[in-house]
């Protein structure tokens, strides 16, 4: 193991110029002008997979394509150990250009940050395992288990071609357990290993009304206008202690254990900190429980963007023909999606005044996870967490969606460990992310220490 550690500390400089090529890519998954950058990219890895000493190949979809990478076999008489390292290639769009302090796939390096969209979300992260496996490989050290990794190019649109992928796949991606670090952790004190994710489910509402966007003074007050329209029915989505106002939404919400809330109250939160790190006088969420309980145990109905008429300079005297909102619903355990988006349906057609035509385009849903945090391989992941950060990790909920966990389970049946290496202020999703590089380098160090402590657990 010394080696290994040897290893990362003296390739420290190597890894972060490789992280700043990785970035370089604008691998933006959800615009179609980039679909050569997200081949570019996927092909990037495949090579930076085989230079490290792993057989790595570049698997077409009907998407973005997936990169399949494993380390070298091993001849053993008894059963090797074998874990799937997951995380993704794809970026979220980096709009709006203006807030960022420089461009969003140049990267910058400033102290101990790396500054780039997908630092963190999630090309960081993932090549942080990277790192600690091309350390087992280039000393010879010998890795007490098999791994594979699938890093693929669809997460942030829904990973819509994994499923079927892994189902193809599934004799190869039989495993002991999935590892995926693309969530985050409270602090570089507070390593955390998540048990729970939310689940999600989105839509889009188009409201029509006149053919035209029409002169207001000539003939507003005769007409509907479908932004009032829009804004009025949104209103009663949510009411005044804010629960989500779609009748049977709670309904398969489950409690938080004693156990839960214990762990809750372990993680640092300071509420004015929170405060003035969102920018906001005050905070806003469903009375009864505390603000974290809120972001990952708690289920929520956001908008997520709106517009109708002139957003343009000056003003303009309309009446817009047509208003649209963008929402998801973020869902916890046991909540199903597909119920969800049915009790959605039914109240928005209930709720949409006969003077305007409702279009709703459902888009994707993920199911919430949750998976046991005291399960020997919870525990195992605990300690490298410890070994590698030098201080006693916690346990959360957190409130991002990662879609493809369940069906790891589904598929491969195995049980998912979320190892996040991101801090709150990294800025994912939003102009100048960045990645910490103590928690790049930390995260190989923990990655490197994970394969000895799961490889000598029994699931
Ligand atoms: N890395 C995030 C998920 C995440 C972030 C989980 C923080 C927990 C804490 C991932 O890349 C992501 O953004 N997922 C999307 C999924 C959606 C597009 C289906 C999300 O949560 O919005
Ligand atoms: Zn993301």
């Amino acid at each position: 193991m010394q080696a290994v550690i040897d290893y990362l500390k003296q390739n420290e400089a190597r890894f972060i110029q490789e992280l700043c090529d990785y970035v370089r890519f604008p691998s933006v998954s959800a615009q179609p002008q980039h679909t050569a950058d997200m081949k570019a990219c996927a092909g990037w890895l495949v090579e930076h997979c085989k230079r490290i000493g792993l057989t790595a190949k570049l698997c077409p979809t009907a998407g973005h394509p997936i990169v399949l990478a494993k380390t070298p076999p091993v001849k053993s008489k008894t059963r090797r150990p074998h874990f799937l390292v997951y995380g993704h290639y794809d970026v979220q769009p980096p709009e709006p250009f203006n807030l960022w302090k420089t461009p969003p796939f140049e990267p910058r390096i400033a102290g101990r940050s790396l500054f780039a969209r997908g630092a963190s979300d999630n090309k960081g992260q993932n090549l942080a395992h990277l790192k600690a496996v091309e350390a087992y490989l280039k000393t010879s050290t010998e890795l007490p288990c098999d791994l594979t990794f699938v890093i693929e190019g669809e997460e942030e649109v829904g990973s819509k071609s994994l499923a079927s992928f892994l189902k193809a796949h599934r004799a190869e991606l039989r495993c002991d357990a999935v590892v995926v670090s693309d969530t985050g952790m409270p602090s570089k004190k507070h390593p955390a290993l998540t048990y729970a994710l939310r689940g999600i489910a989105a839509f889009e509402i188009i409201l029509h009304g006149p053919s035209r966007d029409l002169h207001s003074g000539i003939f507003g007050g005769s007409v509907d206008n479908p932004a009032m329209a829009l804004a009025q029915l949104l209103a009663k989505l949510r009411d005044k202690n804010g629960r989500v106002a779609i009748p049977g939404f709670y309904d398969d919400v489950e409690k938080l254990s004693a156990y839960e809330r214990k762990q809750f109250a372990r993680l640092p939160y300071k509420e004015s900190d929170y405060r003035k790190f969102l920018g906001v006088e005050k905070l806003f969420g469903e009375q009864g429980f505390t603000p974290l309980e809120q972001r990952s145990a708690r289920p929520t109905l956001e908008i997520n963007g709106l517009t109708s008429g002139y957003q343009g300079e000056g003003s303009k005297t309309i009446v817009p023909s047509w208003a649209r909102v963008k929402i998801t619903l973020r869902l916890v355990p046991d909540q199903s999606p597909a119920k969800v988006i049915k009790q959605v349906r039914q109240q928005l057609e209930k709720l949409c005044p006969p003077t305007v035509r409702m279009e709703i385009k459902s888009g994707h849903g993920a199911e919430p996870y949750i998976v046991s945090p005291t399960s020997v391989q919870a525990q195992a992941a605990l300690r490298a967490l410890k070994a590698a950060f030098g201080h006693e990790p916690v346990l959360m909920r957190e409130g991002g969606s990662i879609p493809i966990v369940n069906d790891f389970k589904k598929i491969l049946g195995a049980d998912t460990l979320l190892l996040g290496l991101a801090l709150p202020d990294d800025n994912a999703h939003s102009p100048n992310e960045k990645f910490d590089l103590d928690c790049f380098t930390k995260g190989q160090l923990m990655s490197a220490h994970l394969w000895q402590e799961l490889s000598e657990v029994k699931p």
